[in-house]
């Protein structure tokens, strides 16, 4: 079971084309695609005729048409047109999840209730809008459940060890630095500062840092998604209690989807700032963050594939994991929680 009444990250915009766009989310097939007015529409992929699944169809005047005997669904998932029939039974419909483009990212929610529309709005992604960052985005499949992806991410004391050719430095500076943890019900927030640190390889590349620096790290969990402000100043240059500060800025959005209980995607983009010794520096930015991110992929399928091989071995806890325990608290609470609403509504039938 899956956190629902969320909105998960389906993709981003720029791979609605001339095609469908099939995608397992959340053990769900989906088939997407740009809606006349310039949204997206996202529809069980299946056909009510004989089960074809509709992403194999084509686009046709904002709907999409089953490529084997040519039924029409409108957006709204309702069939409007079955060739050689005039006669459109009720019952010709398929499934329709809410889903919406913000900022450049497809948004798709998954209800507890199927057919309820959410009374919110996906998450803004306000670096992909400022004027002071340029971003890239870029996506990971994984053969390992999300969570292990959410652990990672909570916990960059790993980048030392894991990530010395691009945003790593010193490991025993990175799993020294003090790091608060604090949070709600729905959000974690993890902080570690590193002042007087050297700056690793990408910093150097993407800013003409001359010497020591003050770096941050500042993540953000949502149940689906995070937000990742990394960056450092020359050290001394200015507080980094200043949310405002300027210097080095990569900001990170992750969208973690689940696609199976054991397969995930991984929706990222990269948006940094730029010195104007160095203006395109997103694009060293970009390569040394995949690179750093394919880094995290095989050593997490390689965690995954052990925690199999050793299934029920125990594990221990360490400083580290404060931030990512947390998360999955709170992602255990949920799911609690939707378990006890399924045992009401089994009561109440
Ligand atoms: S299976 Fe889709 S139209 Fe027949
Ligand atoms: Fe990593």
């Amino acid at each position: 079971m899956f956190p629902l009444n969320q909105w998960y990250v389906a993709g981003f915009a720029s791979e609605l084309q001339d095609k469908p766009l099939a995608r397992v989310l959340l053990n769900h097939p989906v088939v997407m695609f740009r809606t006349a007015d310039g949204g997206v529409a996202a529809l069980e992929d299946r056909c009510c005729h004989r089960s074809v699944p509709l992403s194999c169809g084509t686009l046709d005047g904002g709907g999409i048409r089953c490529g084997y005997h040519g039924l029409l669904y409108a957006a709204s998932g309702q069939c409007i047109e079955i060739p050689g029939q005039t006669k459109i039974p009720g019952k010709a419909k398929v499934a329709a999840y809410p889903a919406v483009v913000r900022n450049g990212v497809i948004w798709i929610w998954f209800g507890e209730q199927p057919g309820v529309q959410p009374d919110t709005q996906p998450p803004e992604l306000a670096a992909h809008e400022d004027a002071r960052y340029r971003y890239k985005t870029g996506a990971f499949h994984y053969k390992a459940p999300y969570q292990l992806i959410h652990d990672n991410l909570l916990d960059l004391s790993h980048v030392g060890y894991l990530h010395g050719k691009t945003i790593g430095g010193n490991p025993k500076v990175h799993m020294e630095a003090p790091t608060i943890v604090s949070g709600d019900e729905e959000h974690v927030r993890v902080v570690r500062w590193m002042k007087a640190s050297t700056p690793p390889a990408t910093y150097t590349s993407a800013w003409p840092f001359k010497g020591l620096v003050d770096r941050w790290q500042e993540i953000e969990f949502h149940t689906t998604h995070l937000h990742i402000f990394t960056g450092a100043v020359e050290a001394g240059a200015e507080p980094l209690e200043n949310p405002q500060r300027g210097g080095f800025h990569m900001r990170g959005f992750h969208g973690i989807t689940p696609e199976t209980a054991n397969t995930s995607h991984y929706f990222w983009s990269m948006a940094s700032s730029s010195h104007p010794e160095q203006p395109d520096n997103i694009d060293v930015v970009y390569q040394q963050t995949e690179q750093t991110f394919e880094e995290d992929r095989v050593l997490i399928e390689a965690q995954y594939q052990n925690m199999r091989q050793f299934d029920g071995a125990a594990i221990i806890d360490i400083h580290v994991d404060a931030g990512a325990n947390r998360a999955r608290r709170i992602i255990a609470t949920q799911i609690a929680a939707q378990l006890s609403d399924q045992a009401s509504a089994h009561v109440a039938a």
